[in-house]
C-alpha cells in the first residue's frame, strides 16, 4: 500500500543527455562556420554573420557566414563542374557514397541528434528516434536506388544543378530528403539551410569529405532569405526544390518564370484530423499528440484542425484534456519531456500574435500551462467554439494549437475537412474499414493517413495539392522529380511552317466550296458560338481560307473551365470505362480517315504519306492512352511499419492544354488523350496555324459517348487565350508549348493557385517520334500519386 502510494507520488527528475560531445565540435569549429563549396570549407574576409542561438535558453552556439551573390555563385559552379562526371561514374559507384553517407550518419547519429536538439529546440526524443533514424533511412534508400537507376529508369537522365532550400523545422531530415534523391540520380546540388538551424548540415559537409563524395557534389550556402532567393534565381540552377512557406514558394515561382527549370515546392497545410463515433478514441487521443504535439506543432501536415462527429465530440474533448495534464514540458536535453521550445523568438512571438488576434473573431483557449517567452516554450493548445471560417481555422498557426470543430454525417466530414486553401495531408479515424477506406480518397490531399498521422517513410512519397504546392519527396515518383527525359534529338519536320489565323482581309480566296463554313467552340459537349461574336479566318498554308473559327475571348475560357468543373463525374468513371471511350473515339475517327487526310493535305501542304503517317499515328496514340488508362496504377509499398501503404495515381483536375504550332491532328490527341485517359478534364487551345483542325475532330467527339464537358475547345489568339487560362483559379495545371515569353508569363500567372506548370518550346518534338510524343511522361504529368497508410493488427 505505502510504495504504491510513494509509486504515484514520484516527481520525474531531468535526464539530460550528454552535450560534451557536440559542444565539443562546436568548439572544434571555433564556434564559427562558413560555407562548404567544392569540398571546401570557405571563409571570407568582413562577410556578415548571423548568430545561430538554442531557443530553449537563448544562448548563442556559433555564428555562420551569409553568403552573397559572388559566394552564390561559386557554389553553383563547383556543382557544374562536378556534376558530369558524377553522373558518368554510374549507378553503382553513387550508391556506395550514399550507402557510407548512411553509415556514417548511423555513426554519429548521437553527436547529430544533440546538435540538432540544442539548435531547434525540439526534444530530444524526438530527434534522436525519429529526425536522425528517419534522415538515415533516406540515404540507404535512395542508395538502392542509385544502384537500380540504369535499369528501372532507363530514358531518364539527372537534371544537372539542383537548389535546394530548406526550413528550420526538420533541419537534418529535410535536407537528407533533399540530397539523397538528387546525387542518387547523378546531379550536383547547392542547399540552403534554414539560417536559424544550419548546424547539422555544416556536420553532414564533414561527413561527405569522409563519405567520398567527390568535390562540388555537395555545396552548402549559409545565409537568410537574400542568399535563398539568389540561389534559386540563379541561371545556372536546372532545377529548385524549396521547403517552407506558401509566401516564400509564390516568390520562387515567380522570380523563377521562364526560367525552364524545374520545380517542386513543399509548403503550408492545415490538414484535417476527421474522427468517427466508431474509432478508438484512446487510439485517438495519442493521435492527436502524434499530430499536433509533436515537434511543437512545427510540421506542415500538423493535424492541426480536428474534427470530431458530435455524437463523441464531449467524451473526447473529455479525453484530449486529461491527457495534456500529462505532457511534460522541459528542457529540450531531457530525455522524458514531451514538448520542447519554438525555433526561435519570432516563431514564438508569431504563435502567440496569430492566437491572440485569431481569438478577437471568439473561440475559446484551454492550456494546462502558460506561455514562457524565456524558454521560447508556448504550451500545447486547443481552441473550441470556432466554425470553418474562423481566421484560427483557416490560417497556418506553426505552433501547438489544435482547432476543434464538431460534424454530423459522413459528408459533411468530407466537406468540412477539404474545406480549405492547402492540400498536403490529413488522417482518418474509424474502425470500419469501409468508411476509412470511402473517407481517405475524398479527401483532397497529398497524404492521407488512416488511424495514425504523422507517419513518413522514403519508400512513401510525400507533396501537396492545391496551395500546398506541388511535386512529390520520396518514392519512384520523387526520383522523376529530379530527372528529365534523355534529349532526343528532334525538331518539328513535317507542317512546322504554316500561317496564322488571322484577322486581316489580306487573304486569297481560296476555290474550295467549303469557304463559308464556320467551325464553332466545343464547350459542355456543345458547339458554342464565340462570346464576342466574331470569328476569324483559319489559312491553309498556301494563305487560303480553310474554315472561319470562332475568336475567344476570357468570358469564352471561363464558361469552358466551368463546363469542365461540371464533368467532374469523369475522374470517378472506372479506368476500364475511360478506356472504352477512347477506344470508340479511335474507333469512329478511322472511319474519317480518307476526308482527314485530305483536310491534312489541304490544310497544312503535306504530302498523302506524311498526311498519313500523321493520322495513322492519331489512332494509334488514341489506342495506346485507352491501353494505358487501366495499366497506369499505383504501388502497395512495404515500409517500415505494420501496415501498407497504397500509392495511387489521381487525377490533378482540369488542365490547360496550349498546343504546339505544328502537326495540328496528332498534337491535339497527344495532349488530350494521356490527360483524359486519366480521369482530367482539359480546356485545349490549338497552336496558331491550322486551329480548324482540332476542330473537325469535334463531330468525332460527339458521337464517343465522351461526356461533355471533358473536353473543351476555344480557338482564338493563343497567347491571349492561354494567359486567361493560366489566370483561372479552377485550372489546375499548365502544359504548354509556346515561345519563350508565353512560357514565362504562363508561369508567372500561375502562381496564383499555385498550378503546376509543364512548359516547353513550341517546336521541341516531332510528335510522330513515339519516345518524345508519348508515355508515361505524359501520365505522370496528368496525375499526381496520393499516398493512403493503412496500419493493420492492434
Ligand atoms: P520561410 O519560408 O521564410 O523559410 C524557409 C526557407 O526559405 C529558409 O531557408 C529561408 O531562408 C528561405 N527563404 C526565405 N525567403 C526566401 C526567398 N525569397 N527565396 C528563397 N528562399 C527564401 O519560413 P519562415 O519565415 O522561417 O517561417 C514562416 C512560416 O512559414 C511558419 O510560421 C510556417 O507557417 C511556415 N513554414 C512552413 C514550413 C513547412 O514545412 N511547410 C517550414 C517552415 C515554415
Ligand atoms: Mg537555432
Amino acid at each position: 500500500m505505502k510504495l504504491s502510494k510513494s509509486i504515484e507520488e514520484l516527481e520525474y527528475s531531468q535526464a539530460l543527455e550528454s552535450d560534451k560531445e557536440a559542444v565539443e565540435w562546436l568548439e572544434s569549429n571555433g564556434r564559427k562556420f562558413g560555407q562548404f563549396i567544392g569540398g571546401e570549407f570557405l571563409f571570407q574576409k568582413n562577410a556578415d554573420q548571423i548568430k545561430v542561438t538554442n531557443p530553449a535558453d537563448s544562448s548563442i552556439l556559433a555564428a555562420i557566414e551569409i553568403a552573397d551573390d559572388k559566394t552564390v555563385d561559386l557554389a553553383v559552379t563547383a556543382a557544374i563542374k562536378s556534376q558530369k562526371s558524377w553522373y558518368k561514374t554510374g549507378g553503382h559507384a553513387r550508391a556506395k557514397v550514399l550507402y557510407a553517407l548512411a553509415r556514417l550518419i548511423q555513426k554519429h547519429a548521437r553527436v547529430i541528434s544533440v546538435l540538432e536538439t540544442l539548435d531547434n529546440g525540439k526534444p530530444i526524443r524526438e530527434s534522436r528516434d525519429s529526425d536522425i533514424p528517419l534522415a538515415i533511412r533516406h540515404f540507404y534508400y535512395h542508395a538502392g536506388w542509385a544502384q537500380l537507376q540504369e535499369s528501372e529508369l532507363a530514358g531518364q537522365e539527372p537534371v544537372g544543378v539542383v537548389a535546394q532550400i530548406i526550413p528550420w523545422n526538420f533541419p537534418f531530415l529535410m535536407l537528407a530528403w533533399k540530397i539523397a534523391p538528387a546525387i542518387a540520380m547523378g546531379n550536383s546540388i547547392v542547399l540552403k539551410p534554414a539560417e536559424s538551424t544550419p548546424l547539422t548540415a555544416m556536420f553532414f559537409a564533414q561527413l561527405c569529405t569522409e563519405a567520398g563524395v567527390p568535390k562540388g557534389v555537395v555545396n552548402i550556402v549559409n545565409g537568410a532569405g537574400n542568399t535563398g532567393a539568389t540561389l534559386s534565381a540563379h541561371p545556372n540552377v536546372n532545377k529548385v526544390a524549396f521547403t517552407g512557406s506558401t509566401a516564400v514558394g509564390r516568390a520562387i515561382r515567380k522570380s523563377t518564370a521562364g526560367q525552364s527549370k524545374k520545380l517542386t515546392l513543399e509548403l503550408g497545410g492545415k490538414s484535417a484530423f476527421v474522427v468517427f463515433d466508431d474509432a478508438d478514441l484512446d487510439s485517438v487521443v495519442e493521435g492527436i499528440v502524434d499530430a499536433i504535439w509533436y515537434n511543437q506543432g512545427e510540421v506542415c501536415c500538423a493535424g492541426s484542425r480536428l474534427l470530431i462527429q458530435a455524437s463523441v465530440e464531449e467524451k473526447l474533448i473529455g479525453k484530449i484534456k486529461k491527457r495534456m495534464e500529462t505532457l511534460r514540458f522541459g528542457t529540450p536535453l531531457d530525455k522524458s519531456i514531451d514538448v520542447g521550445s519554438l525555433v526561435s523568438d519570432k516563431q514564438f512571438e508569431q504563435v502567440s500574435h496569430l492566437v491572440k488576434s485569431g481569438l478577437k473573431s471568439g473561440g475559446n483557449l484551454f492550456q494546462c500551462e502558460q506561455p514562457d517567452s524565456s524558454k521560447n516554450y508556448y504550451p500545447p493548445s486547443i481552441i473550441t467554439d470556432v466554425d470553418s471560417s474562423h481566421p484560427l481555422v483557416q490560417e497556418e498557426i506553426f505552433g501547438p494549437v489544435l482547432v476543434i470543430m464538431s460534424f454530423r454525417t459522413q459528408p459533411e466530414a468530407i466537406q468540412l475537412a477539404n474545406n480549405t486553401r492547402y492540400g498536403l495531408s490529413a488522417s482518418v479515424w474509424s474502425e470500419n474499414i469501409n468508411r476509412a477506406m470511402h473517407v481517405a480518397p475524398a479527401l483532397i490531399a497529398g497524404v492521407v493517413w488512416i488511424n495514425c498521422h504523422n507517419k513518413f517513410d522514403a519508400a512513401c512519397g510525400f507533396g501537396g495539392v492545391k496551395e500546398s504546392g506541388f511535386g512529390r519527396e520520396g518514392g519512384k515518383e520523387g526520383l522523376y522529380e529530379y530527372l528529365k527525359p534523355i534529349q532526343l534529338k528532334y525538331k518539328a519536320t513535317n507542317g512546322a511552317s504554316g500561317k496564322k489565323a488571322s484577322s486581316t482581309s489580306n487573304v486569297q480566296h481560296s476555290t474550295s466550296s467549303e469557304i463559308d463554313r464556320t467551325l464553332k467552340f466545343y464547350i459542355g459537349g456543345k458547339q458554342v458560338r464565340p462570346d464576342g461574336g466574331n470569328s476569324i479566318p483559319a489559312l491553309n498554308f498556301d494563305g487560303s481560307i480553310s474554315a472561319w473559327v470562332g475568336q475567344g475571348n476570357r468570358k469564352d475560357i471561363r464558361n469552358a473551365v466551368e463546363a469542365a468543373r461540371k464533368a467532374n463525374g469523369w475522374a470517378s468513371k472506372t479506368a476500364h470505362l475511360r478506356a472504352q471511350v477512347l477506344y470508340f473515339f479511335a474507333e469512329n475517327l478511322t472511319v474519317r480517315k480518307d476526308e482527314f487526310i485530305k483536310r491534312l493535305m489541304e490544310t497544312c501542304g503535306v504530302k498523302k504519306p506524311e498526311a498519313t503517317a500523321e493520322f495513322n499515328a492519331t489512332v494509334s496514340r488514341i489506342f495506346s492512352y485507352a491501353a494505358w488508362a487501366d495499366k497506369f496504377d499505383g504501388a502497395a509499398h512495404d515500409a517500415p511499419y505494420r501496415g501498407i501503404t497504397l500509392a495511387l495515381p489521381e487525377p490533378i483536375g482540369i488542365i490547360g492544354l496550349v498546343a504546339p504550332d505544328h502537326q495540328p491532328l496528332l498534337a491535339a490527341i497527344s495532349l488530350i488523350a494521356p490527360a483524359i485517359a486519366m480521369g482530367n478534364r482539359v480546356v485545349y487551345i490549338p497552336g496558331d496555324p491550322y486551329q480548324n483542325i482540332v476542330l473537325e475532330l469535334v463531330s468525332v467527339m460527339e458521337t464517343s459517348d465522351i461526356p461533355g464537358g471533358v473536353i473543351n475547345i476555344v480557338t482564338g489568339d493563343k497567347n491571349e487565350l492561354s494567359t486567361h487560362l493560366a489566370g483561372h483559379g479552377e485550372v489546375e495545371s499548365m502544359w504548354c508549348w509556346g515561345d519563350s515569353e508565353l512560357n514565362k508569363n504562363i508561369e508567372s500567372i500561375s502562381v496564383e493557385n499555385l498550378k503546376r506548370t509543364w512548359c516547353h518550346e513550341n517546336n521541341d518534338r516531332d510528335w510522330l517520334d513515339m519516345n518524345a510524343g508519348e508515355g508515361t511522361e505524359f501520365l505522370r504529368k496528368a496525375t499526381h500519386v496520393k499516398n493512403i497508410w493503412t496500419p493493420y493488427g492492434d
